[in-house]
């Protein structure tokens, strides 16, 4: 069983966490804050950004944090936080791509997107892509980008991605997540394929207490815990992205879960999907995030 008394020692290790003030990546953050780590907390505002780190803070703390404005619903935004990550930093080791929205009301990113697949995955895509080359001058660094279950069973759907033809809630969350897991397993790929060191390791967190639930009504959120069991705490959800961020077992291309039916306990290697493993759809959906974004990857 692995858990956070696992985690090495990571002092010296510059680590950026997208969503880091509340949920799974408050947890990621406070773990790897108290194993000695420089911890970015990258949120929405500066005032959630803020409020995490005085949480977060311990006058005698092991590691150091850092806040940062990154809204990934706009992506002038990610080019923003980007570029002055990159100016004041000369290491990534570690980018968690956590932030996440799911089942909001009807709404578009800044670029006119589905708000789920702008922001869980256009921006991440971007953001990554505007990070990597600081990832690739850093040694032994890795990018960790969050799925979920929900991914399973689902499709891409390339004609409604600014909901041109409608617009289903959940079927949009489980395509944004997806998109997650494609574009883990093919920037994995693409690495591999050039000789590069950077490991592109998925994570999914299982079901967990987080304020992701925040658009579902009491009675839907009665009806998944009916359906899937008792949700985690989050700093036990937090685990399977911890072990892709930390663990010398963690290698690229593969994902990590929960390892009671990927709902609960503690982390192992997941079976990913032939949904998720196709190369042409792969191939298509980065083409296009490179279009949209403007990002095209030095790699
Ligand atoms: N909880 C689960 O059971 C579960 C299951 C499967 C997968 N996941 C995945 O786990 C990840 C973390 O979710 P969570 O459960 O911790 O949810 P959460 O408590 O709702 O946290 C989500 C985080 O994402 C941030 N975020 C949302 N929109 C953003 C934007 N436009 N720009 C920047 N940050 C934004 C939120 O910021 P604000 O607070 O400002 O909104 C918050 O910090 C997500 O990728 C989610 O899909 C969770």
């Amino acid at each position: 069983m692995w858990t956070k008394e696992n985690i090495p020692d990571q002092t010296g290790k510059t680590i950026l966490i997208t969503g880091a003030n509340t949920g799974l990546g408050f947890e990621t953050a406070l773990a790897l804050y108290g194993a000695g780590a420089h911890v970015v907390l990258a949120c929405r505002n500066l005032k959630n950004a803020e409020d995490a780190l005085i949480k977060l803070y311990e006058p005698n703390g092991k590691g150091t944090l850092e806040t940062g404005v990154l809204d990934l619903s706009n992506l002038s935004s990610v080019k923003q936080f980007a570029d002055t990550f990159l100016q004041k930093h000369k290491q990534l080791d570690v980018l968690i791509n956590n932030a996440g929205v799911a089942m909001p009301p009807a709404s578009k990113t800044a670029q006119g997107y589905e708000l789920q697949f702008g922001v869980n995955f256009l921006g991440h895509f971007a953001l990554t892509g505007r990070l990597y080359p600081l990832l690739k001058e850093t040694s032994n660094s890795r990018i960790i980008t969050f799925s979920s279950n929900g991914y399973q069973g689902s499709v891409i759907d390339f004609d409604n991605l600014k909901s041109e033809t409608g617009y289903d809630a959940i079927r949009e969350y489980r395509q944004s997540k997806l998109a997650n897991l494609i574009f883990s397993v093919e920037l994995q790929r693409r690495i591999v394929a050039k000789g590069v060191k950077v490991l592109s390791i998925a994570a999914q967190p299982g079901a967990n207490k987080t304020e992701l639930t925040r658009y579902l009504s009491e009675a839907a959120i009665a009806a998944g815990v009916e359906r899937l069991g008792e949700f985690m705490e989050p700093w036990q959800g937090a685990l399977s992205s911890l072990y892709a961020a930390v663990s010398n077992e963690a290698s690229g291309g593969n994902m990590y879960e929960p390892d009671e039916g990927g709902y609960r306990g503690y982390p192992t290697l997941a079976t990913i999907q032939e949904n998720a493993l196709d190369e042409t759809v792969a191939k298509k959906l980065w083409g296009l995030a490179e279009q949209v974004t403007g990002v095209y990857y030095p790699l």
